[in-house]
């Protein structure tokens, strides 16, 4: 395969990020095709801790071409904190290896008041946003009076498009959440200030991305949240404004359907993870949700939220198979699983008696679902300093065995911690 996609199969926080810090060793090009700095990719290289919102991982090896493209909305402030983070603690020497869509949307500091207070004015039926403006910015979009990054290289039309744009979101502040506006100048000051720090980078991130594709240059399409927050797909409210499935790619990105031969991966961790509210039909209450918590550091590593636990649902995970069209899994944290006695599964649920093997619309009924289980057993050993397959426990084989058997995927990956050397590939997917 000349690329692979990297999704989130889950509700986000699988562990993305270390797998495609792992395939960026076999890709010179990484794209970034939706989302914002809700995301949070966590790394871990030597003895150093990296968290990206906004940069693709690949960035943190040498040489690697890293790009934004039109489907990711930007919060420029964010974007030049992060490079100048990524410039002193070694890892990117100038800022050619970055390059961000003309295209894409920005986020402006209006976008966040809005999603904060709409929030707050939600109360207990709030979706637990990240509060980072994503979702009014994705509005703007679809409205057609967004602000796109290209705008920042012309002041004046600049100038012009944010009076406008200002005013509605002024008034729907100020009028509809009771919030207190921005005048033009505190926004126009600072939003020309990054425009020209970051001039250098903007670009038709499409035309560069057909170019590698041209020269035959291996992508590498790196997902941001997860299937079910799918604004589509997903538990809707409950969700994400963009389209985390791998339709994403081409919208997000320009790419042409058909362009390269692409293999789509699916990231699920060995059990569930949610942050934010909504439904969650194998959530765990008791000690061992506790455990997964304090074994995973199940903490959000952007709001630095708990995140809810529960046992691996393949209910979701079917679903979410079928929406990207997954070719195989690449399976996060099972070191995790070390000492849990047995292993549970969720392989259907149970609805007012009838079972569901298909995952409802319906948010209602999806609440009211009761996992059915089959038990695994379960083992005890540390399995952090395991390097090959052959290696592992052979209970830990026979689980790895079914989840392959129940999704009808192949798992190519397998990571045993959060180190670069944790990382297993069982079959490389740009060899597939
Ligand atoms: P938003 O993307 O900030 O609007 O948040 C909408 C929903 O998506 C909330 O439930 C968030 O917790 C969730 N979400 C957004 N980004 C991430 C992520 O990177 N990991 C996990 N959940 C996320």
């Amino acid at each position: 395969m000349q690329g692979v996609g990297i999704l989130g199969a889950q509700w986000g926080d699988e562990g993305k990020g270390r797998v495609v810090d792992f395939l960026t060793e076999k890709a010179p090009v990484v794209v970034r095709y939706q989302g914002g700095n809700n995301a949070g990719h966590t790394c871990v290289i030597g003895n150093q801790k990296i968290v990206l919102h906004l940069v693709p991982s690949g960035i943190l090896r040498p040489g690697r071409l890293c790009l934004i493209g039109n489907g990711v909305v930007v919060n420029p402030q964010v974007l030049v904190e992060e490079i100048a983070r990524l410039k002193s603690s070694g890892f990117l020497e100038n800022e050619d290896r970055i390059r961000l869509s003309d295209r894409a949307h920005l986020i402006m500091p209006y976008h966040q008041r809005i999603d904060v207070l709409r929030e707050e004015r939600r109360g207990a039926a709030k979706i637990g946003t990240t509060g980072r403006g994503i979702g009014p910015a994705y509005e703007d979009k679809a409205r057609r009076s967004g602000l796109r990054v290209g705008d920042l290289l012309d002041p004046e039309e600049f100038k012009k498009k944010l009076a406008v744009n200002l005013e509605e979101n002024n008034a729907y502040i100020e009028k509809v959440l009771g919030g207190k506006g921005f005048t033009l100048g505190e926004i126009l000051e600072p939003f020309l200030d990054f425009g020209s720090k970051i001039r250098g980078l903007i670009a038709d991130t499409s035309r560069i991305l057909d170019q590698e594709i041209k020269k035959g240059s291996r992508i590498l399409f790196e997902g941001a949240q997860g299937s079910m927050l799918d604004l589509d797909h997903g538990t809707y409210p409950f969700v994400t404004s963009s389209v985390t499935t791998s339709g994403g790619i081409f919208s997000g990105s320009g790419l042409g359907y058909g362009r390269l031969s692409l293999l789509m991966v699916g990231v699920t961790k060995a059990y569930t993870t949610r942050v934010g509210a909504g439904p969650f039909p194998t959530e765990l209450f008791d000690k061992t949700g506790d455990r997964l918590v304090e074994a995973g550091g199940e903490f959000g590593a952007t709001t630095g939220r708990r995140r809810r636990t529960g046992w691996l649902d393949l209910v979701a995970l079917n679903y979410a198979s079928r929406l990207n069209g997954l070719g195989g899994l690449a399976l996060t944290k099972i070191d995790v699983l070390s000492g849990l006695d047995p292993i549970r599964l969720a392989v259907a649920y149970r609805y007012k008696g009838e079972r569901l093997t298909e995952f409802p619309a319906d948010l209602k009924i999806l609440s009211e679902c009761q996992p059915e289980y089959e038990d695994l057993p379960g083992w005890r050993e540390d399995l952090g300093a395991v390097r090959r397959i052959s290696d592992l426990p052979p209970a830990v084989r026979r689980y790895l065995a079914r989840v392959e058997e129940l999704t009808g995927i192949p798992v190519l990956i397998l990571s045993l911690g959060a180190e670069r050397g944790q990382t297993v590939v069982i079959r490389d997917p740009f060899e597939v």
